[in-house]
């Protein structure tokens, strides 16, 4: 039984407010924090802020900290649920006192907040830890399977000051033997890489961005994979580490235009602008040339008629992020136009744990790969790492191996993998089926 739950402002990595919720139950308080992300696409639930310019910029969440307080709090304990067994009915309750379809009422962050911090009472109640609770929430299997970490090593788009408008270069050891060697290759590549930068260009290059990546003073996605690929060989890890992009488009596109440029100051040259088939054509040449698997959001969230067409011949990965939102009904849409084959999941942008695990469940049902994600405003919450094995995903980003509130999901997941081992149940890394798993 749930004897209170109650939320509190605090700050998130980039030092903005977000939402952090305790639930008590007989089994002890267990606590959850919500993430926030910057290139967030239309589609997502609604981040309930305050919008008083003169406190935090307008970003308090104190609306969202009293729904949680004053009106979800109360209707739920009232209720006497079995927290052991009733995360999907509290969600579906919180749903229902919204009323509305994208949490505008009462904010997703609110609803989330309580959301995750009730399935982790949950698994206290079941005395299981929290990647079984989740597992036995969806229709996983086992065996556990523990994913490919694509950290995000280089960073630029609305995430870092460079001028690069591609925002994600991940690097994804599909070549380790574990998930604790995979965290291994990782870091040694990051660590090459800042060495590579500071001998290319200066100290201060290897200034990091929102997720932790480098953000060195490159504007073309070639000088980025060129970096990548030259700290992957000096590692030896030449076919062992392979790279993901995420150019997060949708932030650069305007009236039919892809502007490459976006970051550039007003007046130079237009030769940055692109069309979605040129556009096309640039990540077909860095395909053929580079060990890219994995492409996230190359065309922005309405413009299905390129992402369509570039679907039918594509080769990699292609996953929506923006696109799709974590809606069940954007997933649809994105089947019935052959859209993309692979689902980013990111619990904030749906808004509860139940509709999460159900948008995981409908990708893979269509023969998708899901790929779970951290956001750029991020916690040291680490829940999205139990997730990720609970669901089999197969891979997760979570950023940069650097800054705590990305390592925390990592480490969390060695945790897991350092349990599994220890009580001799049977896990599989992903490596190179990471986007297969549904298969497995
Ligand atoms: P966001 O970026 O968290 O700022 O939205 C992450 C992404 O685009 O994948
Ligand atoms: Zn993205």
């Amino acid at each position: 039984m749930i004897i209170s739950i109650e939320a509190a402002q605090r700050l998130d990595s980039r030092g903005k407010p977000t939402v952090q919720v305790w639930v008590t139950t007989g089994k002890g308080t267990f606590r959850s924090l919500v993430p926030s992300g910057a290139s967030k696409g239309a589609y997502e639930a609604l981040e309930l802020r305050d919008g008083d310019a003169s406190v935090y910029q307008s970003n308090g969440v104190l609306k969202a900290v009293r729904n949680v307080n004053e009106i979800l709090a109360p209707a739920i304990i009232a209720r006497k649920f079995d927290i052991g067994k009733d995360l999907a009915n509290i969600d579906a309750l919180m749903r229902e006192l919204d009323g509305t379809t994208d949490k505008s009422n009462l904010g997703a962050n609110a609803i989330l907040g309580i959301s995750m911090a009730c399935a982790r009472a949950g698994a206290a109640e079941q005395n299981v830890p929290l990647y079984e609770f989740l597992r036995q929430q969806s229709r996983s299997h086992k065996p556990y399977i523990m994913p490919v970490p694509f950290f995000n090593v280089l960073n630029g788009g609305v995430h870092s000051g460079n001028l690069m408008a591609f925002q994600e270069f991940m690097i994804a050891p599909v070549g380790a033997t574990s998930l604790t060697h995979a965290v291994q290759m990782g870091s040694e590549v990051y660590q090459t890489l800042k060495a590579v930068i500071k001998s290319t260009f200066d100290g201060a290059a290897t200034g990091v961005g929102d997720e932790g990546g480098f953000a060195p003073p490159i504007s073309k996605p070639h000088e980025a994979l060129d970096l990548l690929v030259t700290a992957i060989e000096k590692c030896g890890y030449t076919g062992l580490v392979k790279i993901g992009v995420d150019p997060a488009s949708s932030e650069f596109f305007n009236s039919g235009i892809y502007d490459l440029g976006f970051k550039h100051p007003p007046s130079t040259s237009s030769d940055t602008k692109l069309f979605a088939t040129q556009l096309s054509q640039l990540y077909r040449e860095l395909i053929a040339k580079y060990p890219i698997v994995l492409l996230e959001d190359p065309f922005a969230e309405d413009d299905w008629t390129a992402w369509s067409e570039f679907n039918e011949t594509c080769k990699v990965e292609l996953v929506g992020d923006d696109l799709l939102a974590t809606n069940i009904d954007r997933i649809k849409t994105a089947e019935e136009k052959k859209a993309c084959n692979s689902l980013l999941l990111k619990v904030n942008q749906i808004g509860t744990i139940t509709e999460a695990i159900e948008a995981a469940e409908m990708a893979f049902s269509l023969g998708w790969s899901v790929f779970v994600s951290h956001r750029s405003g991020e916690t040291t919450d680490d829940f999205i790492a139990d997730l990720t094995v609970a669901l089999g995903t197969g891979h997760l980003k979570s950023g940069s191996p650097c800054r705590g509130e990305r390592v925390a999901k990592y480490n969390r997941l060695m945790d897991i993998e350092a349990e599994l081992d220890a009580q001799g149940q049977r896990h599989l890394y992903a490596g190179t089926n990471f986007g297969q798993t549904h298969a497995l």
